[in-house]
């Protein structure tokens, strides 16, 4: 047996799909959300990308489709109240220099990018604010505070569709972040392309693997009832795959970020999304 099938044998991957309504549409106030289309001419691999809110249980997708019920808006109230908070040795609050949050539609569509020659994320942009021009302590990179604020401004492109750059500036970190993705890495030797790419559809242990798509993010996960980003994902997946995890907020995290929200190039931005 070869180190792949033994890997997937010791991590139960079954065949076949369990009760996911992968035909659902989704909708939100009347609005219908791209959660399937063809894939990205650079996908060599995959013809149709999917959302990972088709591979979700009943349960869950319905959560995801009235504000009222997922649990992820009392996070993003609180980012609206910290919007308005004065924080800092210069006594300013984010709505002192930027009048609405609303502003900011469509900004998460298009991260990360790079500016002068740095890969910079929508954690980096807001962080850049607190220290630079607020005079505070930089908030923690998964840190509550931070993924409700980014939940918060990434909510304002929910519907658009996920759109960055993977050349010219970008194409380097492109590059990096794709190699990581195909890189078998920890204990069980695998890669995220072994599980998100090969497998997508399939059963591991009790939960439906998707395609591992970005466009939910920050979103609200059950298993924690809090919201988490892509980087703390990216983190608990090379975990149990029983790799040394790179550091949240990393060069090889924020390029593997633009990797991946690449996969996803035309799902809608759905954040904040529900997830299991
Ligand atoms: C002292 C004024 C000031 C404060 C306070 C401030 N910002 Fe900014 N912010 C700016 C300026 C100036 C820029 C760069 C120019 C621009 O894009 O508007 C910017 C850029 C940004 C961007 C990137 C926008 C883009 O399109 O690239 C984000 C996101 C952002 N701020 C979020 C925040 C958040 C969240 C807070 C509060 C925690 C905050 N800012 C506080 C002045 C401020
Ligand atoms: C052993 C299989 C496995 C590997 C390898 C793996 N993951 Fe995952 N991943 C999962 C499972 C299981 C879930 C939860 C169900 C789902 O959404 O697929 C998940 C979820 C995700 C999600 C959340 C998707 C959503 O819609 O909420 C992202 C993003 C993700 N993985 C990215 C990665 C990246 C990047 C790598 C490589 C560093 C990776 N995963 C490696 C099994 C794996």
């Amino acid at each position: 047996m070869n180190k792949m099938l033994s890997a997937v044998a010791a991590l139960a991957l079954v065949a076949g799909s369990a009760t996911a309504g992968e035909d659902a549409i989704l909708s939100i106030d009347g609005e219908n959300f791209v959660t399937q289309i063809a894939a990205p001419s650079h996908m060599e691999n995959v013809d149709t990308i999917f959302s990972g809110w088709v591979f979700r249980t009943d349960e869950t997708q319905e959560l995801q489709t009235d504000d009222f019920d997922n649990p992820a808006f009392v996070f993003v109230d609180q980012a609206i109240d910290q919007w308005d908070t004065v924080e800092g040795s210069e006594g300013k609050s984010c709505s002192d220099c930027h009048s609405d949050v609303a502003d900011f539609v469509g900004l998460k569509a298009t991260l990360p990018r790079v500016e002068n020659g740095e890969l910079v994320t929508l954690t980096n942009l807001v962080n850049e604010c607190v220290t630079e021009r607020m005079g505070s302590k930089e908030w923690k990179y998964s840190g509550g505070k931070m993924s409700a604020m980014t939940a918060l401004i990434a909510h304002q492109s929910r519907g658009m569709p996920v759109n960055v750059s993977i050349d010219g500036d970008a194409a380097s970190h492109w590059e990096l972040g794709k190699e990581i993705y195909y890189t078998r890495v920890g204990q069980l030797q695998m890669a995220c392309a072994n599980c998100h790419e090969d497998n997508f559809g399939n059963m591991i242990r009790a939960d439906h693997l998707s395609q591992g798509q970005t466009n939910g993010f920050p979103l609200y996960r059950l298993k924690n009832a809090k919201i988490n980003t892509t980087h703390g994902r990216f983190k608990g997946c090379m975990s149990n795959i029983r790799a040394t995890p790179y550091k949240e907020g990393s060069p090889e995290f924020k390029a593997l970020e633009l990797y991946v929200a690449s996969r996803g190039n035309g799902l809608s931005v759905e954040t904040p999304a529900v997830r299991n």
